[in-house]
């Protein structure tokens, strides 16, 4: 694929708190056809603002001319994002799919950020042929979640916003918490104990893959998570946002 430009290279971007990512992907191999691309997230971060920026990626790569996934840290349904625990409160009902179909002229398929992780780490990475349930969590500013069984795609399952103990769990243990409270590794593992054990309850999943930034330090935690579920870090790390959206675009949730 990479090497036959111009035909139907999809693309993936996301859509974070500080950079907007974007890359033609290679949904053979699970992973970017051709350099990644960075914009600084626009402060603030409107839908008409990371509107521009996107059809900006999107013409900086003018060879992937497929379909084209885009990542939103909130929930979305039917391609209008209706939450948005940490980004501009103007996306609250934001017809995106409309927006950046507009502002860049191509067919644009909207996602949001953990649901692509989800699928690029069942079909590529962690859970690469897993069976039954696997949750995917990635920790980061907040607590994302992905809910994939048998390789389907529950979407916007939104489990960083249980409330446990009398808390919304991704404001007790998000990675952003962790920095700004400066908690040792020991502390933040308790955390995560607690809500992964919650998780257990729930769900009974076959397996945790722990995602965000943060799962390259993985080593220093997920071994004092003590929980019965196996539970890996994440794989494809700051990749699985792009690819997952490009996955999505290309193929839909299943
Ligand atoms: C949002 C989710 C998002 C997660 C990670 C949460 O606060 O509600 O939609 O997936 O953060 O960005």
């Amino acid at each position: 694929m990479a090497d036959d430009p111009g035909t139907d290279v999809p693309l993936g971007i996301d859509f974070g708190g500080s950079g907007i990512k974007g890359a033609p992907v290679d949904l053979d191999r699970g992973d970017f056809a051709d350099d990644r691309q960075r914009i600084p997230t626009p402060d603030p971060s409107t839908p008409d603002a990371v509107s521009e920026v996107v059809a900006e990626l999107i013409g900086s790569f003018p060879d992937a001319s497929g379909p084209v996934g885009i990542t939103v840290p909130g929930v979305v349904r039917h391609g209008t994002v209706t939450t948005a625990a940490n980004i501009d409160q103007s996306w609250i009902g934001a017809e995106a799919e409309r927006l950046f179909t507009a502002a860049s002229g191509r067919a644009v398929r909207v996602v949001n950020d953990a649901d692509a992780a989800g699928l690029a780490e069942v079909r590529y990475g962690a859970a690469r042929g897993a069976h039954g349930l696997v949750i995917v969590t990635t920790l980061g500013t907040g607590i994302g979640s992905a809910l994939v069984n048998d390789g389907v795609l529950v979407p916007n399952s939104e489990l960083g916003h249980l409330e446990i103990d009398g808390y919304v769990a991704e404001h007790r243990a998000a990675n952003s918490v962790r920095e700004s409270k400066d908690l040792t590794m020991e502390k933040w593992a308790k955390r995560l104990t607690t809500y992964y054990r919650h998780l257990e309850r729930l769900f009974s999943p076959d397996l945790f893959v722990v995602g965000g930034g943060v799962s390259k330090r993985a080593d220093e935690f997920l071994p004092m998570v003590e929980i019965d579920t196996q539970s890996v870090p994440a794989l494809l790390r700051n990749k699985a946002g792009i690819i997952g959206a490009a996955l999505y675009a290309v193929e839909g949730s299943a």
